[in-house]
């Protein structure tokens, strides 16, 4: 992916530094250096956001904008508990928003305009809306607007299985916040 987005950048030439690191563990970064951090559906996979809130507003110039994306609350919820949460689960599984964090789900590879058809199973982390909302608060970081985006029309004639289940429940929330100065 690096060396994707390496080739990208110079193709639009672009001159960026392009850097791994676990999100989970303290950012490899000195303190009030950036005017934006931008994360795009990862912080479902990140069992303590608010430690991962406050790593970012760290880093983080004064009234500088985190925007993020995740999977939205309403989706996750829907997850099945991981397989060693040893409670009682309701049958048939309708989503639990309230249950323990821990959730395994079975997704297919949908990279590069390619759906595989074999699954993969992955491990993530139920947030609740206020479990976001806590953790940009105890980190400083006011929110200035939030999103849902519905599915458009669009997508509708493109997949309409998938169509059908967004329309229902939001599969994306997408906020913006400041850091407090
Ligand atoms: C659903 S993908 C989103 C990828 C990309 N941001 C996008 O929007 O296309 C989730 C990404 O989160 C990354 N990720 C998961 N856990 C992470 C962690 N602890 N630290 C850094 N990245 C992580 C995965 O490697 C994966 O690239």
């Amino acid at each position: 992916m690096i060396s994707l987005a390496h080739e990208r950048a110079s193709r639009r030439g672009v001159e960026a530094d392009f850097r791994v690191a676990d999100i989970r563990e303290p950012l490899p970064f000195e303190d009030a250096q950036f005017d934006i951090v931008f994360t795009a559906t990862a912080l479902h996979y990140v069992d303590d956001i608010a430690a991962f809130m406050k790593e970012a507003a760290c880093v983080m110039k004064p009234g500088a904008r985190l925007v993020a994306s995740v999977l939205h609350p309403m989706s996750t919820a829907q997850f099945p508990l991981a397989e060693s949460e040893q409670v009682e689960v309701p049958d048939p599984w309708e989503g639990w928003y309230f249950g323990s964090p821990l959730r395994s789900i079975e997704t297919p590879w949908l990279g590069f305009g390619a759906v595989s058809t074999e699954g993969r199973r992955i491990f993530c982390h139920h947030h609740t809306l206020c479990d976001y909302f806590s953790a940009l608060k105890s980190a400083s970081l006011s929110i200035t607007d939030m999103l849902e985006p519905a599915p458009s029309a669009e997508f509708a004639l493109k997949n309409a299985s998938r169509y059908d289940q967004a329309i229902r429940v939001p599969v994306f929330l997408i906020f913006k916040a400041e850091k407090i100065t």
